[in-house]
């Protein structure tokens, strides 16, 4: 795109690919199969004294749009001017999962709109008169509506636009995901607990997000979107530091605690099982690599494991229990509390090991022991295994 000097650019966001169906774009084909349902609704009022036929094939057509191939109300003889999943189809994907991102109540609301809007057509489509036609079609009209999201309620939510705007679902597949409770150090999507705070992008590839910002920012070389979930966001990263960093409560230390810390100095505790880290090995892979890097060193997200994330743990006075915290409760930021219990322990187990924690014959628990409160995250005094120039070992 041509810079443009200063400006900001108007564009609709280019549609997704549909090679692989990310949460990006299943809501976006979701949103352009309302809006092509409305659409034709609203050239079939236009043009209704055209007579019955047409403006019963737009019902059908608006249904298309909305069902999808897929559905057994899908007539294929006529129009489907939306996405082939229809709108039903790519929300009830996006339902399908385990964890519960803040856009669920939102989408259970679209859903139920959508499918009132496919009873408002089906009458529609079957009316005998103009008149039928135009109240039953004007009924779905105002459900699509809702399902949509009006523009003046895109700060609380409303429809699919809404959900867009101010969620996880606003980010494409492959984005950098940045950390949405700091202020943006560089391109990317700022996310926390599944919201979407900003998106900041270079001068030159600013285009106003399809489903709208609550406020926009020039910062340095980059314009910042904020939407309107970007001040909630703010309040619960607030609440939610304090309660993850919680303030260590030095008890005098008795004889017999002491000699306890020495031992642990010298020999650092095992806490997993060889075979258990390298299931979470995979688990990382898959679930944790793509913002913290193939080798923990960080990438979109901070490093986990070596040098630098063992001075953060020192500093912060982290323990095992915090880590677990973090981990089992905040892990995938993108998606958090959605792994098994096993594959939190698997995945904890590996980042010991890549920080050159010993194993040992008791795996890592999947509910945490009072004692992991008081266990500090230490640089081992004996690395198992031999730590790489960031200070992490490898695990085979
Ligand atoms: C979508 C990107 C993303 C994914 C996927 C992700 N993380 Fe994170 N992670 C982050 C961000 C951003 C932070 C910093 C959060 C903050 O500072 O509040 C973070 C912080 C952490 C921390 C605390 C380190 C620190 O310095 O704050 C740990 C430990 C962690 N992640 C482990 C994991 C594990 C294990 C997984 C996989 C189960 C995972 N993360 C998946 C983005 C991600």
């Amino acid at each position: 795109m041509a810079p443009a000097a200063g400006a900001v650019l108007l564009a609709l966001a280019a549609p997704a690919s549909a090679a692989t169906i990310s949460d990006h774009a299943s809501s976006a084909a979701a949103l352009r199969d309302i809006k092509a349902a409305i659409a034709v609704i609203t050239g079939a009022e236009d043009a209704a004294a055209s007579g019955p036929a047409s403006y019963r094939l737009a019902a059908q057509s608006a249904i298309n749009a909305l069902v999808g191939e897929h559905s057994r109300q899908f007539v294929a003889s006529v129009p489907n001017p939306g996405d082939a999943g229809g709108a039903i189809g790519q929300v009830n994907h996006l339902l399908d999962r385990r964890a519960n991102p803040p856009f669920v109540p939102v989408l259970h609301g679209v859903l139920v709109n959508v499918l009132a809007a496919v009873g408002h057509l089906q009458d529609a489509r079957k009316a005998r008169g103009l008149t039928a036609f135009e109240v039953a079609s004007s009924r779905a009209l105002e459900d699509l509506d809702v399902a949509q999201g009006r523009a003046s309620e895109y700060d609380v939510l409303g429809g699919m636009a809404g959900a867009i705007a101010n969620t996880g679902l606003g980010v494409p597949a492959g984005a950098a995901i940045l950390n949405g409770c700091a202020a943006p150090a560089r391109t990317g999507y700022g996310m926390s607990h599944g919201w979407l705070a900003w998106r900041a992008v270079t001068l030159s590839d600013a285009t106003i997000p399809d489903a709208g910002a609550a406020f926009i920012r020039k910062d340095g070389n980059m314009v910042v979107f904020y939407t309107a979930a970007a001040p909630m966001v703010r309040h619960l990263c607030d609440t939610h530091a304090a309660a993850i960093r919680p303030t260590v409560t030095r008890a005098k230390p008795k004889p017999a605690r002491l000699i306890e810390v020495a031992a642990q100095a010298a020999a650092t505790k095992a806490l997993y099982t060889a075979a258990q880290a390298k299931q979470g090995k995979a688990v990382y892979s898959a679930d944790c690599a793509s913002c913290h890097g193939g080798n923990l060193q960080g990438v979109a997200a901070p490093a986990i494991a070596g040098k630098d994330f063992l001075a953060t743990a020192k500093k912060d006075g982290w323990t095992v229990g915090v880590i677990r915290t973090i981990v089992t409760q905040n892990m995938p930021f993108n998606n958090p509390a959605s792994l098994k219990p096993a594959q939190y322990a698997e995945v904890i187990a590996y980042l010991l090991a890549s920080n050159c924690y010993p194993a040992g014959k008791t795996a890592f628990p999947e509910h945490a022991p009072t004692d992991f409160a008081t266990m500090k995250i230490v640089t081992p005094a004996h690395p198992a295994g031999t730590p790489n120039m960031f200070g992490v070992c490898a695990v085979k």
